[in-house]
């Protein structure tokens, strides 16, 4: 069981089920009109990992093809949703008074601004992903907080992402940001060339900005993860994990902060975390980086 108590600020944090985000989001009943409820969609697969209920029938019976593999799975985006809170919250005490979440997903209970606003109720905070049922999830959270905003871009398009007039409202470039992306970046392929997307990000923004990332690694668990990968190649983004050498390149561009790339159960650890004991389990590495 995991604990309920997060270790920052004493907030209190719903267990699992009782989840809040996912109560908010099973009231997305104005679907978008592009939702195709046939094919598995990695933010839907994603929300039913985390315990949500923003998917379908279709989506579960993916996810269930996942757990089947890695029987932890649930435990591991628990814990994933704490390692982003954990990092927010540090970068947020660091002064950083801005965060662009870029692959933001589906809103559950942890949403970042809420670590964020646990350090400084003014940070503003865009999140940006490119399914459109993420955005239209997470327009119904932040509709009633001006700090907050939603855009639909694509990573991949580092200025579509940045000129977006909601990212230009909120985000000021001049001033350090904290730039999320977690696991997402393992959605981009090599063909994508992401160090060189990581690296447009690096240089727009100010200096003392940093970039909080997880990614899928199958490191340890080469023959479960080519598995996963393999059913991922059934949605539209296939999933490619890579190894510490590559996450390595991949952040050439950064200042690793310590621990450096680390299994996510490790990063600044929070000792309640289920996964703790055995952090190559969840199979994704994190990272913190400044610019
Ligand atoms: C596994 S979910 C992670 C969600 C969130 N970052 C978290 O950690 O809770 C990955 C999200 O990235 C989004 N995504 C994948 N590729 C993307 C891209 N090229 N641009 C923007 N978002 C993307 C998906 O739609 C999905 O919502």
């Amino acid at each position: 069981m995991v604990g309920n108590v997060m270790a920052y600020g004493g907030r209190e944090w719903p267990s699992r089920y009782e989840d809040a985000g996912a109560l908010a989001a099973r009231r997305w009943a104005r679907r978008p009109s592009e939702l195709d409820a046939d094919k598995p969609s990695v933010s839907r697969v994603y929300d039913w990992y985390r315990g949500g209920a923003a998917n379908f029938a279709t989506d579960r019976a993916f996810g269930r093809r996942v757990q089947s593999i890695l029987p932890e799975l649930r435990d591991l985006a628990l814990c994933h949703c704490r390692f982003l809170a954990r990092a927010v919250w540090f970068c947020a005490s660091l002064g950083i008074p801005q965060f662009l979440d870029i692959g933001s997903g589906i809103p559950d209970a942890w949403g970042i601004h809420r670590a964020a606003h646990a350090v400084s109720p003014e940070c503003r905070v865009v999140y940006v992903d490119n399914e459109a049922v993420a955005v239209e999830a997470t327009r119904r959270m932040v509709a009633d907080d001006d700090r907050l905003g939603v855009a639909r871009a694509d990573l991949r398009d580092p200025d579509a992402v940045l000129d977006n007039p909601v990212t230009a409202r909120l985000i000021e470039l001049a001033e350090p940001v904290g730039l999320v992306m977690g696991l997402v970046v393992h959605f981009v392929p090599d063909s994508d060339d992401p160090a060189s997307l990581l690296n447009r990000y690096r240089d727009a923004v100010a200096p003392g900005s940093h970039l909080v990332l997880s990614h899928d690694t199958a490191d340890g668990h080469e023959e479960d993860m080519a598995h996963i990968a393999g059913l991922y190649e059934e949605t539209d983004r296939p999933l490619i994990p890579r190894d510490r050498a590559a996450l390595t390149a991949l952040l050439g561009g950064f200042q690793l902060l310590d621990p450096g790339i680390v299994h996510m159960p490790l990063w600044r650890p929070d000792r309640d975390d289920p996964t703790f004991d055995r952090p190559e389990r969840t199979c994704v590495y994190a990272a913190v980086a400044r610019t």
